[in-house]
Order: structure tokens, then sequence, then C-alpha cells
């Protein structure tokens, strides 16, 4: 059985990919944000596609504001959080007005996830703030020319220390190397594009060996 908050999230707003993909059983949320759905569905209306996503998938579907007050951010994350109150969680990008909207959301006991995190200390502030998910962006890091390895293991190490139940995303994740550091990092739930969760499956070695005992198998003397 999986451990409570550890796994794999989907970063997609394409119901139609999140759907299949949920099928493979190996997914347990969803992330999006802003500039995905703009690039992926330019147009669309936002409560259709979250409740669309949400009848496609299980677990727990991030929606991030897009206000910058804080009176806006809270009533946008109300209103988001009524889509279903149990899964949508609400992604605070981190700035002190992040961490003021992030702490009246705590207080109401609605879930959260603070995005858009490059730090070890900036997660460590989130997970004080009682963020349920702190994201840190592993290629957005790598773009500025640093290692996004101890950054993640550093911060797995504070929070556990400090007894914060913060689940760390790794999210920004632009090559199949990433998924695999951000877990031996000690990533709790690396979040990937689904073109990233599809070459996870794929190997030429594997493709070659099953295609090998298929043959065999084909080609076995019949009985008479
Ligand atoms: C994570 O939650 C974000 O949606 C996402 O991974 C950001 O990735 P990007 O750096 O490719 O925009």
């Amino acid at each position: 059985m999986l451990c409570e908050g550890v796994g794999l999230f989907i970063d997609s707003s394409s119901p139609k990919e999140i759907q299949e993909l949920f099928a493979w059983g190996v997914l347990s949320g969803v992330t999006t944000n802003p500039l995905i759905i703009s690039r992926e569905s330019p147009g669309v209306d936002l409560a259709e596609c979250i409740r669309e996503i949400l009848s496609v998938s299980t677990g727990d579907v991030s929606v991030e504001l897009t206000t910058e007050t804080e009176a806006e951010m809270i009533k946008e994350a109300l209103h988001y959080h009524a889509w279903d109150i149990s899964r949508i969680t609400i992604k605070v990008p981190f700035s002190e007005t992040g961490l003021r909207v992030l702490h009246q959301l705590t207080k109401r006991g609605i879930k959260t996830n603070v995005t858009c995190l490059m730090a070890m200390n900036q997660a460590y502030l989130a997970a004080l703030g009682g963020a349920t998910y702190v994201s840190l962006f592993s290629g957005r890091v790598r773009d500025m020319g640093y290692d996004i390895r101890p950054i993640i293991s550093s911060t797995r190490t504070v929070l556990e220390r400090a007894g914060l139940g913060a689940r760390i995303i790794v999210g920004s994740i632009r090559h199949l190397m990433d998924v695999n550091e951000a877990l031996e990092a000690g990533a709790h739930i690396p979040t990937v594009t689904p073109p990233i969760l599809r070459k996870m499956v794929w190997n030429p070695r594997t493709i070659e060996t099953i295609n090998e005992f298929n043959s065999a198998w084909r080609a076995r003397p019949k009985k008479k």
C-alpha cells in the first residue's frame, strides 16, 4: 500500500489526457497552473475545465490563484474551493501576500499547495504556514544554474526534523532524469507532464525483450 502523501501527480489541464493516464492506476492527483491552462486549453471556461478534470481523476486537484491582492486571492480561493471541498487544493503563489493568504486558508481548513518555490527556506516558511504541499520548481532552478537536488533533500530533512507535515511536490520537470533525481533526493510527489509520464514507461530494451518472448511463444513447436 502507498504511504500517505507519497505518489505521482500529473501536471496537465487536459481532461482527455488526464482520463487516459489515470487509467494506468499510478497517479494520485493533478496539478494545473494558469500557463498550462492558457497553453493547453485557450479560451476554456475554468470552472468547466476543472469540473471535467475532477470527474476523470481521483485525489487532490491543484488550482492556482491568479489575482494579486490578499482580499481578491481569498475570494478567488473560496470560489474554487466550493467546486469540491474535499479535493480542490488552492495553489498559492509564494510571496508575503501569499503567506497571509495561506494563513487565512489554513485557518479555514482548506488544502493548499504553495507554489513557485526555488529554495528550502521558502519551502520551510510555507510549511510553517500550514501548507499541505510545497512545490519546488526543478527546471526553473536549473535554468538559473543551480542544482535542485540539495534543495529537495535539505527541504525534506528540515521539514522532517521540525515535524512539519507538508508534502514536497517537485514540478517544472523537463527531462525523465529530473524525475529520478527528485525521487532520489527525497521528493514525496513529482508532478509530471503527459510526455514525461509516457517516457517513464518507454525503454527500448523492455520492448525488445517482450517482442523476443512473444515471438518465441508464437514460434514454439506445436503438438501434432
Ligand atoms: C507545478 O505544479 C507547475 O505547474 C509546473 O510544473 C511548472 O512547470 P514549468 O516550469 O514548466 O512552467
